[in-house]
């Protein structure tokens, strides 16, 4: 069977864990690219991990380059690229730097990988998801963005905290934008198939909610900087689904129209991922509590879009 091709863009702490994963489960032959400057620090990274293969028993091509000539025919590419967030910083205010590194890598990517999946993990997400569609000039299928994925591990990781059980008995859901009113879902939340809410008393699972909805900033004070191990997690799940053509059912950033009445925004939803990308987005009932929640979390997403189109028009 031939080998998929995976290449990640941007080689500092999220996208060199994405190598790590994805080679430690062995899902394809791996390029790494990160700019001219640190090219050196690239190969260097490829190579160490490629000499995990014999430890780890992976047979995978690492290669880390600046070169994106190397990334032709991939079928996935991980967009990871930009700043990250410093104490004090909300994922917003990243935005004018990482829509100019977002776009300029997909339009790389498109030149020499036209028929990739592209997923976009760089921040603010939603508005970057947003950037390397308009800039890639790929249909919405094709472009996906990480974060759904990393906001349900941490919300399920809180919950078995406070259960005390297992992180694998948990089934959850939550939507919305990547930022702090993104809307986990009690009532789409289950333990080992028992509604959580039976489980957990409601100030409670307020309060892990609150933590889920804030645990990209709880992780920025303690460490000085972003989270990796965690979003690298999430995003090697979507590549797996989309490589091994799994047709999982995750949380992405996902192209919406008419579905949950987004008109035209990329906003985290329930999705089929598998080889075509984004094969469908599951529109689920919501209450009119949720539906609040829902809306405030894409008004948010659509003023970070207006910001980001600002930037584009600016740069031409
Ligand atoms: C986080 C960053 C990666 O939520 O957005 O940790």
């Amino acid at each position: 069977m031939k080998r998929a091709k995976i290449t990640i863009v941007g080689a500092g702490n999220v996208g060199a864990t994405c190598a790590h994963w994805a080679a430690a489960k062995e899902l394809g032959d791996i390029v790494l690219i990160d700019i001219p400057d640190f090219a050196d620090k690239t190969a260097g990274k490829a190579l160490d991990l490629a000499q995990c293969g014999p430890v780890e028993d992976f047979d995978c091509k690492i290669v880390g380059t600046a070169d994106y000539a190397h990334a032709a025919g991939s079928e996935v590419v991980v967009i990871t690229a930009g700043i990250p967030r410093k104490p004090g910083m909300s994922r917003d205010d990243l935005i004018q730097t990482n829509v100019k590194i977002v776009g300029s890598v997909a339009e790389q990517i498109a030149r020499v990988a036209p028929g990739a999946v592209l997923i976009v993990v760089s921040n603010p997400l939603d508005a970057m998801v947003y950037t390397a569609w308009k800039k890639s000039g790929f249909p919405t299928n094709r472009v996906v963005g990480q974060a759904g994925c990393l906001d349900i591990a941490r919300y399920k990781t809180f919950i078995a905290m406070e259960l005390g059980c297992s992180v694998e008995d948990i089934s959850a859901l939550l939507m919305g934008g990547h930022g702090d009113d993104m809307v986990p879902l009690p009532r789409y939340t289950s333990v080992a198939g028992i509604p959580v809410m039976q489980l957990i008393p409601a100030d409670r699972l307020q309060a892990i909610i609150e933590r889920a909805k804030g645990g990209g900033g709880e992780i920025v004070k303690l460490m000085g900087t972003s989270a990796y191990y965690a979003p690298a997690s999430g995003t090697v799940q979507m590549v797996e689904a989309i490589v091994k053509d799994k047709k999982r059912i995750l949380p992405c950033a996902a192209y919406c129209t008419k579905e949950y009445g987004v008109g035209g925004y990329f906003v985290g939803v329930p999705c089929t991922l598998g080889a075509g990308g984004v094969e469908k987005v599951i529109e689920v009932e919501l209450n009119g509590d949720e539906r609040k929640l829902l809306n405030t979390s894409i008004e948010h997403v659509k003023e970070l879009v207006r910001v980001a189109d600002g930037c584009l028009g600016r740069a031409g």
